[in-house]
C-alpha cells in the first residue's frame, strides 16, 4: 500500500492528502457540534423541566397552606367539618388538573403525581415510578432524580422529586376515623390512609420528550457535514487547479524536457524559458544552467577526443617511420656486403677458397634477411596460434637443450626450479618456445663466462609464471624503455636483429599474458605470465 501510495504522481497525492484531511476534518468538526448541541438539548430541557416542577410544587403548597385551611374553616363554620371539596382541597387533583390543561397547551411536557398505595386508584405507579418512590425511600437525602428514559412514545428526560408527607397532610391521610366522611365514602380506606411524616408516600416528575429535539440535533450535524464537505470540496479543485497550474505542470514540462535530453530527442543545451521568480523559477533556471554546462562539457570532450585521435595519428605515423627506417637499415646493411662480394666474384679472378668465402658471405646475408623478414612478417600478421593443452615446463627443458651449446661454450651453470604441480595450459607451444629461446639467449648473452642463469616456472591464483635469470651486468637505465621497440639492438650484427623481445611481447599478448623485467648491476629477470 506504502509502495503503491509512493508511486503515485505528485498531483494525486496532493490531493489523496487534502482529501483525507478534509474528510477528517468535516467528520471531526460534525462530531464536535452533534456532541454540543446534544448537550444543549438536554441543558435546555432540563431547566424547562426543573421551571415546570417549581411551578406544579408552588401550585401544591398554595393548595396545602391556604386555600385548604381556609376551606376547612369556612366548612365548619357552615357546620360542615366532614365535607371535603376534592377540587379544591387536594393537592393531588389540583396538580394533576392544572398540569392537564397545561399539556393542552404544550404537548411535549408529560406529569405525574403518583403513589404505590394511593387514595385514588388513578393515579397508582407504574414501574417506573415505583423504583422512583423505592431510590428515594433508600435515599432519604436525595430530594431530586434526573434521567433519561425510553419510553412508548420515544425518549424522555424526566425530573423527579419523592412527595414527602407532613404534618398538614395527617387529617386526611392519617387515620380514616380523622378524614372527612365524604373522602370515605368516595374513596373507602383501602388506600392512602395510615401515613406518618416524614414518609416517602410517592413521587412527582415531569418529563420532557426529547426525541424530536435530538433528531434535530442529528440533521443539523448531517448537514453541516456534508454542506462543509461540499464547501470545502469546491475550496479543494479550485486549489488544486492552482497547484496544478502553480506546480505540477511546470514540474511536468521540465521532466519531460529533462527526458527528452537524456533520450536524445531534444539538444544538450535547450533551455526552458521561464520568467518566474520563485522556486519553481529557479529550479528552471538552475536546469537551464546545468543544460548549458551539460551543452559545453561534451563540446570540450569533442574537441579532446579530436585531439587525442590527431595525437595518436601522429604518433601512428612516427612509429611506421621508425619501422621503415629499421627495416630499411636492417636490411640495406647485408646488401651492402652483399653486393661487394657479388662485384668482386664477377670482376676478378680469384682463388677457390677466396671464392667460397664471398659466396658464404653473401649466404649469409640471404639467411639474415629472411630471419629479419621472417620475424617481421611473424610480428605484423600476428600470424595465428596454434592452441593445445602443454606443459610449460616442458617448453623450457626444450629450450634449454636446444641452448645446451650455446651455454657450455660459456661455462654456465644452469638453476632450474620447476614447480610440478603446474596444470597443463591451452597455448600455441612453438611460439613460446620462440619466447622462452629469445630470453633464455639474451640471458646467454648478457652473461660472463661461468655466470649463472635460473630458471624457475610456478603458479600463482590462476596464472602461471615463467621467470629467466642471469648474473649478467643489467639493462642500463637509458635503454630500459626501448628494449621491446622493434630493431632496437646493443648486439652486434651477426648476434642481432632488435626484434627478439618485440616478438615476444606480441607473442604473449596473444596469450592475454603479460612480460615484464627487473634489473640492477648484478643481473636481470625477465618474467612472463600466462593465464591457466
Ligand atoms: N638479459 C638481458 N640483459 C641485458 N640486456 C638485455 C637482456 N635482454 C635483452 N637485453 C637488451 O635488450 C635488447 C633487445 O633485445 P632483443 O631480444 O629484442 O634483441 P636482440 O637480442 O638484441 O636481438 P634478437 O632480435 O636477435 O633477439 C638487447 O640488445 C639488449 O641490449
Ligand atoms: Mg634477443
Amino acid at each position: 500500500m506504502i509502495m503503491k501510495v509512493a508511486n503515485l504522481k505528485l498531483s494525486t497525492k496532493f490531493s489523496l492528502a487534502v482529501g483525507v484531511i478534509l474528510l477528517l476534518f468535516c467528520t471531526t468538526f460534525s462530531i464536535i457540534l452533534y456532541y454540543y448541541l446534544k448537550n444543549q438539548v438536554l441543558t435546555d430541557a432540563e431547566e424547562k423541566t426543573m421551571i415546570i416542577m417549581s411551578q406544579i410544587r408552588s401550585v401544591g403548597a398554595y393548595v396545602r397552606e391556604t386555600l385548604r385551611p381556609a376551606m376547612f374553616e369556612t366548612l365548619s363554620k357552615f357546620g360542615a367539618s366532614d365535607k371535603i371539596i376534592i377540587e379544591a382541597m387536594s393537592t393531588t387533583h389540583v396538580s394533576l388538573q392544572v398540569m392537564a390543561r397545561f399539556k393542552k397547551e404544550v404537548e411535549d411536557y408529560g406529569f405525574a403525581r403518583v403513589s404505590e398505595n394511593p387514595m385514588n386508584p388513578n393515579n397508582k405507579a407504574d414501574d417506573f415510578h415505583l423504583a422512583m418512590i423505592n431510590y428515594f425511600s433508600r435515599n432519604k437525602n436525595e430530594k431530586l432524580w434526573k434521567g433519561i428514559i425510553n419510553t412508548e412514545e420515544g425518549k424522555r428526560l424526566f425530573t423527579v422529586r419523592p412527595i414527602i408527607m407532613e404534618y398538614e397532610c395527617l387529617r386526611c391521610h392519617g387515620n380514616p376515623h380523622d378524614a372527612p366522611k365524604e373522602l370515605l365514602v368516595k374513596y373507602g380506606t383501602s388506600g392512602g390512609f395510615y401515613r406518618k411524616v416524614g414518609d416517602v408516600i410517592g413521587v412527582e416528575s415531569v418529563s420532557y420528550v426529547l426525541d424530536r429535539d435530538l433528531a434535530n440535533v442529528k440533521r443539523i450535524a448531517f448537514d453541516t457535514f456534508f454542506f462543509g464537505l461540499s464547501t470545502l470540496g469546491i475550496l479543494f479543485l479550485a486549489l488544486q487547479s492552482t497547484f496544478v497550474h502553480l506546480v505540477t505542470k511546470p514540474l511536468n514540462n521540465l521532466a519531460r524536457t529533462f527526458k527528452d535530453i537524456v533520450e536524445g530527442k531534444e539538444k544538450l543545451g535547450s533551455e526552458i524559458p521561464s520568467s518566474r521568480t520563485d522556486e519553481i523559477g529557479e529550479l528552471t533556471n538552475s536546469f537551464n544552467i546545468l543544460s548549458r554546462h551539460l551543452y559545453e562539457a561534451e563540446e570540450k570532450l569533442k574537441k579532446a577526443a579530436t585531439l587525442e585521435k590527431q595525437m595518436m595519428e601522429t604518433e601512428k605515423l612516427a612509429s611506421l617511420g621508425q619501422l621503415s627506417a629499421g627495416i630499411a637499415h636492417e636490411i640495406n646493411n647485408p646488401l651492402g656486403g652483399m653486393r661487394l662480394c657479388f662485384n668482386n666474384l664477377i670482376e676478378s679472378n680469384m682463388d677457390e677458397q677466396s671464392r667460397q668465402l664471398h659466396i658464404s658471405t653473401i649466404n649469409s646475408g640471404f639467411d639474415r634477411i629472411q630471419r629479419i623478414t621472417k620475424q617481421l612478417l611473424d610480428f605484423a600478421k600476428g600470424s595465428p596460434l596454434s592452441m593445445k593443452m602443454i606443459s610449460i615446463c616442458k617448453v623450457m627443458d626444450n629450450v634449454l637443450q636446444l641452448s645446451s651449446y650455446l651455454i657450455s661454450k660459456k661455462s654456465l651453470k644452469i638453476v632450474k626450479e620447476f614447480d610440478e604441480n603446474i596444470p597443463l595450459i591451452n597455448a600455441d607451444s612453438n611460439k613460446l618456445e620462440q619466447v622462452f629461446l629469445n630470453l633464455i639467449i639474451n640471458a646467454i648473452h648478457a652473461t660472463d663466462t661461468q655466470g649463472i642463469i635460473t630458471v624457475r616456472c610456478w603458479k600463482e591464483d590462476n596464472y602461471c609464471f615463467v621467470s629467466v635469470s642471469d648474473t649478467g651486468k643489467g639493462i642500463p637505465e637509458g635503454i630500459r624503455s626501448k628494449i621491446f621497440d622493434p630493431f632496437f639492438t646493443t648486439k652486434g650484427v651477426e648476434q642481432g636483429t632488435g626484434l627478439g623481445l618485440t616478438v615476444a611481447k606480441s607473442i604473449i599478448e596473444q596469450h592475454k599474458g603479460d612480460i615484464t623485467f627487473e634489473t640492477s648491476e648484478k643481473g636481470t629477470t625477465f618474467f612472463v605470465k600466462l593465464p591457466i
